[in-house]
């Protein structure tokens, strides 16, 4: 009795502060017979009240592009949104929730874990591509922060992309674990924790395809070029950090340097053939490097394409290296 009377003072002394009257009575059937509850749950609902009636809007403006399939004849247009950011989660993906289930429920964009392991949410924001449940809301909100879908893909519809091309060029680098061996245990292809930690900076890829979609060389031959996406995941399987040495002069050893790949992988040099009989899948990386800096996971795609350039060229004649 003692606790919920110094509740209502401190309510009440709250409540005169911002100019509410006494607090009045409110039911809560499941509480009955508990007094001292019932009049906590009543502070804590009628505080609750004062408190978001007296703290400030904070507005901010969202600029978001639209385009509906269904109405092919109209351009595609940028559409303002205004957030109380007071009453919103800290991310971009929260900002878009809150406007599909409160302003606008037309508004199309992928989403699925909300915690930046899913890849779905990614999109160009402020001018960058990222996951938008990663990016923090920009709290100066005297300027808008314009949404739009990635860059120089095909759109279905608002912020959602055919990603198609995408996925089939990851499919083609063939990423599963490919082995004659039978493992030991007849279950298992176990790894030392030392190969283990050789794949740390490539297996946390989510395949968002911001890194794709913002290299130009993409941009420009989206067919041929497998991109940084494809290729990072295409590293995993062929080659570690430490560029291999020269091949020896006659005979090659096949599918046997256990450092150099996945240490449960035996098909590198096969793997590398295939990437490279086509040189625009793996030369057309001119080193720009937008992949790397915009990858919301802090992954280095370009110094994956970089390190395979090299081990191709390494076991490549003298005179193929030039012309490459
Ligand atoms: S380094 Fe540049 S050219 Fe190469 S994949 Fe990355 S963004 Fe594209
Ligand atoms: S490397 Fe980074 S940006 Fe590219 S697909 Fe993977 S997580 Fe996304
Ligand atoms: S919702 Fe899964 S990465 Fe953003």
């Amino acid at each position: 009795m003692l606790r919920s009377s110094f509740l209502r003072r401190g309510y009440n002394k709250v409540a005169g502060i911002f100019g509410r009257a006494e607090a009045k009575k409110q039911d809560f059937p499941v509480l009955e017979g508990h007094p001292a509850a019932q009049e906590s749950a009543e502070v804590a609902l009628e505080s609750r009240v004062t408190v978001q009636d007296n703290v400030k809007k904070v507005m901010k403006e969202f600029r978001i592009y639209r385009w509906n399939p269904d109405r092919p004849d109209s351009k595609p247009f940028l559409q303002s949104y205004h957030v109380d950011l007071s009453e919103c989660g800290p991310m971009v993906l929260d900002a878009l929730q809150k406007i599909k289930a409160e302003n606008d429920s037309s508004l199309s964009y992928r989403r699925s874990c909300r915690e930046g392991i899913c890849g779905s949410c990614a999109m160009n924001i402020g001018g960058t591509n990222t996951v938008a449940c990663l990016k923090p809301i920009d709290g100066d909100t005297s300027k808008p922060t314009i949404i739009i879908p990635l860059p120089h893909m095909f759109v279905i519809k608002d912020l959602v992309v055919d990603l198609t091309n995408f996925y089939q060029q990851y499919k083609s680098i063939e990423p599963w674990l490919k082995t004659n061996m039978v493992p030991k245990d007849g279950r298992e292809y176990r790894q030392s924790p030392a190969d283990r930690k050789k794949l740390d900076g490539l297996y946390e890829c989510i395949l968002c395809a911001c890194c794709t979609t913002s290299c130009p060389s993409y941009w420009w031959n989206p067919e041929e070029y497998l991109g940084p996406a494809a290729l990072l995941h295409a590293y995993r399987w062929i080659c570690d950090s430490a560029p291999p040495p020269p091949p020896p002069p006659k005979k090659k050893k096949k599918h046997k340097n256990k450092t150099l790949s996945d240490s449960r992988d035996e098909l590198t040099e096969e793997r590398l053939q295939a990437l490279t009989e086509d040189e625009r899948k793996l030369y057309r990386c001119r080193a720009i490097k937008n992949c790397t800096a915009t990858c919301p996971k802090g992954l280095d795609p370009a110094d994956a394409i970089h390190k395979m350039k090299t081990k191709h060229m390494l076991s490549q004649p003298m005179e193929m290296v030039e012309i490459m």
